[in-house]
C-alpha cells in the first residue's frame, strides 16, 4: 500500500527548482501521488522530460516544466514569473539544486570555489529574494530549501561546499525572522549524507535512503516546520560536532 497517497489533502501548487536532483525527484514522486500541481525547473532537458512524464503517470494533477541553468541569476525573475503564471499561483517553492564540487581543486583555484559558492549560495539568494517578496505580498507560502549538515561546521574535507551551505542556512534564518510575521514559512532542510548522484563516488553503504528522506521532508513542509535535520540523528551529531573546542577540532581528520 502506498502510505503517501491521500485523497484528503488540499491540492498544492508546487514550484521545484533543481527538479532532476535525486532528493527532489523522490519528493516529487510523493507529491505527485498526492495529486498536487508541479512546475519543474532543471537544466538537463532530457532528464527533465523523463521526470515530468513519470510524475504525470504517478498522479500529479498538473505538470509543466522549464529548462534553465539556475546559475544565470539574470533569468530568475522571468523564470519565476512564468512558473507562477503556469501554476496560477504558488503554495510551496522547493529549492533543491546544488553541487558538491571538487574540494581539492577549490583549495588551489579560486574560480572552482567561486563556482560552488555561486551555485549553492548566490543563486538561491537570488531565487529566494524574488520568491520571498512574492509570498510576503500574498501573506502566504512556504519556501523549503535544501541546505546541509555540512554548513554547521567547516571541515577540511569539504569546507568550500560547507561554507556555501553555512551561508545559505544563515540567510534562511534571517529570511524566516523577516517573513514569519507576514504569514510566510521558511524551512531549512539539513540532510546528512543521502544516496543520490551527488554522493555516488563515495561509500554509500551507511547513507540515508532517498525515499525515506523525501517522506520526512514532505511531512516537515506540511507541518510548516522551521528546521529539519534528516535523518533526525544528525541533529545531536551536529550539536556535538559544533561544540568540539577549536583547539581539538583543528587536529581532527573530519
Ligand atoms: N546527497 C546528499 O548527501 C546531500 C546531503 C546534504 C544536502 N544535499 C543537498 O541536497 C540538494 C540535492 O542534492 P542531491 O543529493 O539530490 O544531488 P543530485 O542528485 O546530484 O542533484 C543536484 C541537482 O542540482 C542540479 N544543478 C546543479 N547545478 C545546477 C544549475 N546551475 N542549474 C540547474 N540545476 C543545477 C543538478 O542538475 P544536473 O543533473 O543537470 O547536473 C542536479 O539535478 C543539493 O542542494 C545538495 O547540496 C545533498
Amino acid at each position: 500500500m502506498n502510505t503517501t497517497a491521500s485523497t484528503n489533502l488540499t491540492p498544492q501548487k508546487i514550484l521545484v527548482l533543481g527538479a532532476t536532483s535525486g532528493i527532489a525527484e523522490a519528493t516529487c514522486r510523493i507529491w505527485a501521488a498526492q495529486g498536487h500541481s508541479l512546475f519543474l525547473v532543471a537544466r538537463n532537458p532530457e532528464k527533465l522530460a523523463a521526470v515530468a512524464a513519470d510524475l504525470r503517470v504517478r498522479g500529479a494533477s498538473y505538470v509543466d516544466t522549464a529548462v534553465a541553468d539556475l546559475d544565470d541569476t539574470d533569468q530568475h525573475p522571468a523564470l519565476l514569473a512564468h512558473a507562477i503564471n503556469s501554476l496560477t499561483g504558488m503554495d510551496i517553492a522547493y529549492l533543491a539544486h546544488g553541487v558538491l564540487g571538487d574540494q581539492s581543486q577549490a583549495e588551489q583555484d579560486f574560480n572552482t570555489a567561486a563556482h560552488i559558492l555561486h551555485t549553492n549560495f548566490m543563486a538561491p539568494v537570488s531565487l529566494l529574494t524574488w520568491l520571498a517578496n512574492f509570498c510576503v505580498q500574498r501573506h502566504s507560502g512556504t519556501l523549503a530549501v535544501l541546505s546541509s549538515v555540512a554548513g554547521d561546521r567547516g571541515r577540511k574535507s569539504n569546507y568550500v561546499y560547507g561554507s556555501s551551505k553555512a551561508g545559505l542556512s544563515a540567510f534562511l534564518g534571517g529570511l524566516r525572522n523577516r517573513v514569519d510575521r507576514e504569514g510566510v514559512t521558511v524551512l531549512t532542510i539539513k540532510p546528512g549524507p543521502v544516496k543520490t548522484a551527488m554522493t555516488a563516488s563515495m561509500d554509500q553503504k551507511k547513507m540515508a535512503d532517498v525515499d525515506q528522506v523525501a517522506q520526512t521532508i514532505v511531512k516537515a513542509i506540511a507541518a510548516k516546520k522551521d528546521t529539519l535535520y534528516v535523518p533526525f540523528l544528525w541533529q545531536p551529531i551536529m550539536c556535538i560536532i559544533r561544540h568540539i573546542p577549536e583547539r581539538i577540532f583543528k587536529k581532527l581528520n573530519l
